[in-house]
């Protein structure tokens, strides 16, 4: 009878060793927190499809971004759900929104909380989509105007950084023009540059109140089955000056978020969209998985490459680091 000389298992007899060998490791840092905000006063409606999720008012915004930095979780990302909504979204650049009032707020309160903002019409538009219509279909150079419009007004109210969710060409150079006309050349743009048409975002436009009164995204957002255009998404936001580049979802495209690690030398952004947070929240309240699945998912995002998670669940896994 022969013995293996070479025994994997000598490295895995208890948790110490197992430390000392870990190769992957999920750190605060690497956390980004979402939330969404609402105009009315004293709100926190939990997101039925979301449980541990709010829609907040924005004094309630201000106490869960104080909460987070306690914890040490160095940025959150803010959704804003306006009162009014329109044709061309006007509440997405206006210096009073909903929006550039949180910023405001957040920075009045909180000492080192970066506050990244989400650049994209769809939550503003009476019609839910991610850009200006014309002629039945989101008009591609006349959205750029109005995205370059909210990124700046976002960086007026002070704004830490902005990421453009909308995935119109060009919106990258948009922005940074704009910005950089303004003087607002120190503000990152972190960029949803690899974005999939997906249907993990569901649970989110509930939230978000951004579901496309028609169609769909697909002729702006990517093909599922696509892997060398999320390479030339990468590449043309990259040319175009975004700092960060994000790849969404995380969990069904960790091959993508790998590809893009590989192949470019910027931190990698990657999103653990709203579908991905619910799924896990629902199979732990039947008692199906164990919330050791939470710890699990987010370690092979990091594992895959991404160096921040934008995630819902930073609080409860901050809180266990
Ligand atoms: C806005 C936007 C979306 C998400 C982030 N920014 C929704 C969409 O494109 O429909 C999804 C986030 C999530 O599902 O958690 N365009």
């Amino acid at each position: 009878m022969s013995f293996p000389t070479i025994r994997g298992r000598r490295l895995r007899r208890n948790e110490t060793i197992r430390r000392m060998i870990r190769e992957t490791n999920l750190s605060v840092d690497d956390l980004i927190y979402p939330l969404f905000v609402v105009e009315e006063e004293n709100v926190k409606n939990e997101v039925p499809s979301m449980p541990g999720v709010f829609q907040m008012s924005i004094d309630n915004i201000v106490k869960e971004c104080i909460e987070a930095e306690k914890l040490g979780i160095p940025g959150v990302i803010l959704f804003g759900i306006p009162e009014h909504k329109d044709e061309l979204g006007s509440e997405a650049y206006n210096d009073e929104g909903i929006i550039q009032r949180t910023i405001k707020a957040i920075k009045e309160n909180t000492k080192t909380l970066q506050v990244i903002t989400d650049v994209c019409m769809c939550e503003y538009t009476s019609h839910g989509h991610c850009g200006i219509i014309k002629d039945g279909d989101v008009d591609n150079d006349e959205t750029l105007k109005y995205l370059a419009l909210e990124a700046l007004s976002h960086a007026k109210a002070g704004a830490d950084m902005v990421a453009p969710s909308d995935m119109m060409d060009g919106r990258v150079a948009a922005i940074r023009d704009i910005l950089d006309e303004n003087g607002f050349y120190n503000i990152p743009i972190m960029s949803y540059a690899v974005k999939y048409a997906s249907a993990f975002y569901g649970p989110f436009r509930d939230a978000a109140e951004s579901t496309p009164a028609f169609g769909d995204r697909r002729t702006y957002q990517m093909d599922p089955p696509n892997r060398l255009e999320a390479l030339r998404e990468a590449e043309l936001d990259l040319m175009e000056g975004a700092d960060i580049i994000m790849v969404k979802p995380a969990l069904p495209y960790l091959d993508i978020i790998r590809e893009i690690k590989d192949n470019f030398n910027v931190p990698v952004a990657a999103y653990n969209v709203s579908g991905e947070y619910s799924m896990l929240k629902a199979a732990i309240e039947k008692g199906w998985l164990d919330e050791k699945v939470i710890y699990e998912s987010l370690i092979s995002i990091k594992r895959a490459g991404a160096d921040l998670i934008l995630t819902y669940f930073a609080k409860e896994i901050a809180m266990r680091l």
